[in-house]
């Protein structure tokens, strides 16, 4: 989020922390650990340039949230569901590359979904996080390893359970 944004908004942000996740498989298998801590209501927004590895992460996040796949980057698709397999929240998968912004990201009519299940937006940043004041902040960079910063924002992501738990998962096992 721009600082100049962030200055305006009154809602807490917590520290920004990072990992780095060297081949597509250890992007996968932590998004897997991250998937395992989401819970219906979460939103995970996901800002990156081009092949960041958005979709890869989104892969992982499904699996650790035991919903059914494929997780594809959706060329015409903009919002697919997929169901759990084991009674949890449904994953939400958005690409909000199309999206000419905050009007087209209303019209999806998301807010049904968003509080029942797991959101990720590829492409959110900008827009997605004026769908909740709660949101994870994903930001993954460079070539070949690529570095991931999460920031959490709003209570859910900075109450001191959550940050406990963003604090191991940056941490490699
Ligand atoms: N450390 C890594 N983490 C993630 N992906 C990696 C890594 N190293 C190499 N890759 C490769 O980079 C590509 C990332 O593609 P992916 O579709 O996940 O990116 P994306 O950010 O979703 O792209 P798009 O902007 O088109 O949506 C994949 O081909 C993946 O195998
Ligand atoms: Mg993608």
């Amino acid at each position: 989020m721009p600082l100049e944004s962030r200055s305006m908004t009154t809602h807490p942000c917590g520290a920004a922390r990072r990992v780095l996740l060297p081949t597509s498989g250890d992007t996968n298998a932590w998004g897997a650990r991250l998937g395992a801590l989401l819970k219906a209501g979460d939103l995970v927004v996901l800002t990156g340039g081009l092949g960041a590895g958005k979709t890869t992460l989104t892969q992982g996040l499904a699996k650790g949230l035991q919903v059914r796949g494929p997780i594809t980057s959706p060329t015409f698709v903009i919002a697919r569901v997929h169901p759990s397999l084991v009674g949890g929240p449904d994953l939400v998968h958005v690409d909000a590359y199309r999206l000419a912004g905050l009007t087209e990201l209303e019209d999806l009519d998301l807010d049904a979904s968003l509080q029942e299940a797991v959101t990720v937006v590829e492409w959110g940043h900008g827009v997605a996080e004026q769908l909740s004041e709660d949101y994870l902040e994903v930001t993954l960079s460079g070539h070949e390893t690529r570095a991931v910063v999460l920031v959490g924002h709003g209570g859910r992501w900075t109450d001191q359970d959550a940050g406990a738990q963003l604090d191991d998962l940056v941490q490699l096992p």
